[in-house]
């Protein structure tokens, strides 16, 4: 197993109809891979987990990276993974604003400064998966 782990920037603010067009392909491509995760996005700001079989993991990943939807994608992590921390989740999905994020344990203000240290990253992971958790996502 192998996990990784990026922030990105919306090139545009998108929509619900524009998410869920991501989100549906995104689905769809990952059970065919065995890839699961999540994708957080907040006022235009994007964090995904990606986790599976590290070349599923990378040729995804590189796709993502080409897609125009997004921009300045920053790697936060990515390395080899004992367990999915993401296994129900084909891509768990949450939009939320900034306010919201800030309730949950663990939640690390992107634009603070050292968040791109392992520490916060390890944080990262655990905000995440306590929102999934909370919100039972599917
Ligand atoms: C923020 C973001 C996250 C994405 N996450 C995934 C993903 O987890 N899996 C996936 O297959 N595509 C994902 N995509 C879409 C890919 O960039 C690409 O459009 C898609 O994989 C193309 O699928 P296709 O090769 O079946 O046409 C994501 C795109 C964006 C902008």
């Amino acid at each position: 197993m192998f996990n990784i782990i990026y922030l990105s920037t919306a090139t545009t603010l998108l929509n619900d109809f524009e998410l869920a067009e991501i989100l549906s392909i995104s689905r769809d491509n990952n059970v065919a891979k065995q890839l699961t995760g999540m994708l957080l996005y907040a006022d235009g700001t994007f964090m995904q987990v990606l986790e599976g079989e590290k070349e599923e993991v990378m040729r995804t990943y590189h796709k993502i990276l080409l897609d125009e939807r997004h921009k300045n994608v920053i790697e936060l992590a990515a390395g080899p993974l004992d367990t999915r921390n993401f296994p129900e989740w084909s891509m768990g999905f949450a939009s939320v604003n900034a306010d919201v994020l800030e309730e949950f344990e663990g939640y690390v203000d992107p634009q603070s400064k050292g968040f791109l240290n392992n520490e916060k990253v390890n944080a990262a992971i655990i905000m995440l998966k306590g929102f999934a958790e909370n919100n039972k996502m599917n």
